[in-house]
């Protein structure tokens, strides 16, 4: 399989990107760089069908591997995945459990394909309260995919926004409190920067599957100019499909930042 990377393209590599992309009927110059999804709707998906909410997981890990692979192969520069949220940790035992032990082997069994596929890895969400194992695993796909160059996959876990914004502002406090940083120097960029995002462009385009109309304390910050796109279809039967769609949508967006355009 070709090697797809946004940054850096050989030209053999860029051939069937540039069919694919023609395929899809999407325009290379109106790609949003960096795709943040809402990976909704697995319990729902599974109890329509009269199965266990865990068979709706097992299924959305498989749209995951193909979505990640999807994204890459058109030239997408991040794919960000909403997998555990901070609230997520309500839900009954067990299905936290199983959520923690499809992980880890998602984790591992992904490994090849992250390095065939060129990705980068990278995680945001707070490490503590996580097993062990799984932070072991993570760790090792991010030491493994440092020296990739194609596309940077970041997996939320244990992610809340509000979290994130209280973790960042502890970290300028101390930095204060140290006398190492002035008061007056905390801008927008400062805050960014000590994000678990920080050194990642913000996502572009927003996407939800299973037709919520909410955010669940994702990316709050990063989010504040994306473009939100929502699809009834629960991420189980997601396909490369309807990520061609939200991306056409996209390329029809004005997006003016508060300007005239
Ligand atoms: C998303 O699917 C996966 C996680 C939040 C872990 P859900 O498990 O939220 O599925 P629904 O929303 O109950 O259908
Ligand atoms: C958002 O889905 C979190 C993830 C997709 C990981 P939820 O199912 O937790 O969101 P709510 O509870 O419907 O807002
Ligand atoms: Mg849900």
């Amino acid at each position: 399989m070709a090697v797809i990377s946004s940054q850096s393209e050989s030209s053999s590599a860029a051939a069937p990107r540039t069919a694919k992309l023609a395929t899809a009927g999407l325009d290379a110059d109106r790609l949003p760089r960096h795709v943040a999804i809402i990976m909704d709707g697995n319990g729902r998906w599974a109890q329509e069908r009269g199965k266990p909410r865990a068979e709706g997981h097992l299924q959305g890990v498989q749209t995951v591997r193909t979505i990640v692979e999807e994204a890459s192969q058109l030239g997408i520069e991040q794919l960000t995945l909403y997998c555990l949220s901070s609230e997520n940790w309500k839900r009954p035992q067990p299905e936290v459990d199983f959520l923690m032990a499809l992980l880890q082997q998602y984790l591992i069994s992904q490994r090849a394909d992250l390095i065939e596929q060129n990705l980068r890895f990278a995680m945001i969400g707070r490490r503590e309260q996580l097993p062990a194992p799984v932070l072991h695993e993570l760790d090792e796909n991010i030491r493994l995919c440092s020296v990739n160059t194609g596309m940077t996959l970041c997996l939320a876990i244990n992610y809340g926004a509000r979290a994130e914004i209280v973790d960042a502002v502890k970290r300028i406090a101390r930095k204060v409190e140290a006398g190492e940083l002035s008061a007056d120097a905390v801008d927008e960029s400062l805050i960014t920067d000590h994000l678990d995002t920080h050194a990642m462009p913000d996502p572009d385009l927003m996407i939800r599957t299973a037709g919520e109309m909410r955010l669940s304390n994702f990316l709050l910050w990063q989010i504040s100019y994306a473009e939100l796109w929502v699809t009834s279809r629960c991420w189980p039967e997601f396909e490369p499909a309807d990520l061609h769609q939200a991306l056409r949508d996209y390329g029809r967006r004005v997006r003016r930042f508060g300007g005239l355009k």
